[in-house]
């Protein structure tokens, strides 16, 4: 590959799914055995508040460290999988610019090493305040009652998640990083949902070489100019090592 200056990378759910997380368009239809429209919209937090925080609460527990889990959750423990360490590996070897923007909610990519992360869907180890808009680290459950620490309120805590009809998160960040690149790679992510499906086309407008790396084609297949298709796990820790050999040393 000719010498590259800049990179983003765009990550989905089967980044984290050998790492035991459902992706969310698995075949039942279901996530985690809910309907979207019952635990990840506005409209569900209004109505029961308490079932969609017990959701989140869920997905919280096995990504904390260790020391901090009851044997239930230590059972279930999720770690970080070779495809993370490897964008950890292309960040710190590579000899430019780099971008981590993430769909994902889950913190795998901070536990694998990575260090210039934009969460686009927003992190489920952090909580906002429904008044200020103040964010905190979370790394306990949230119950409903809770009051919050700059507000003094209960049920004015909710997950830092962007649930759906609601904007992602730093997009203007995301749009000058992708017109400036010229290496954006996609992975782990269907392409179903905007605007993150929408940035392979932002990136060949800038001139990028674009790269799908998945178990199947997207539904954006199409506007890549390559792609490798097989589980994260097995085939991205190859491709980042091919790459880093066919650039500059740092
Ligand atoms: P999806 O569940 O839609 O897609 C996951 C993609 O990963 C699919 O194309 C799978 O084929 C692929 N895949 C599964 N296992 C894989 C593996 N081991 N290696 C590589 N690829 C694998 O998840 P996303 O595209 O991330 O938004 O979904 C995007 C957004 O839709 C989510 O962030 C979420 C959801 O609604 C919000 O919550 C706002």
């Amino acid at each position: 590959m000719n010498s590259v200056k800049s990179i983003v990378v765009l990550t989905g759910a089967g980044i984290s799914a050998e790492s035991g997380i459902k992706t969310f368009r698995a075949d039942d239809g279901l996530w985690e055995n809910h309907r979207v429209e019952d635990v990840a919209t506005p409209e569900a937090f209004e109505r029961d508040p308490w079932l969609v925080q017990k959701f989140y609460n869920e997905r919280r527990r096995p990504l904390l460290s260790s020391s901090s889990l009851d044997q239930k959750s230590l059972e279930q423990e999720i770690r970080p999988n070779p495809a993370h360490k490897a964008l950890a590996k292309l960040e710190a070897e590579f000899d430019g610019d780099f971008l981590l923007v993430t769909q994902n909610i889950d913190n795998l990519h901070e536990q694998g090493g990575s260090q210039n992360i934009l969460h686009m869907h927003g992190e489920v180890l952090k909580m906002r305040c429904k008044s200020t808009e103040n964010v905190f680290d979370c790394f306990n459950d949230i119950q409903v009652a809770d009051l919050c620490d700059c507000c003094g309120e209960a049920n004015n805590l909710r997950p830092h998640i962007v649930w759906f009809g609601e904007m992602p998160l730093y997009m203007d960040e995301i749009a000058l990083a992708i017109s400036n690149c010229d290496l954006f790679v996609s992975i782990g992510t269907s392409g179903n949902v905007y605007p993150a499906a929408g940035f392979v086309q932002m990136a060949n407008q800038a001139g990028a070489q674009t790269i799908e790396i998945n178990l199947e084609e997207s539904l954006v297949a199409s506007n890549f100019d390559q792609a490798v298709y097989g589980k994260a796990g097995e085939v991205l820790p190859i491709w980042v090592d091919d790459f880093l050999l066919s650039q500059p040393k740092k």
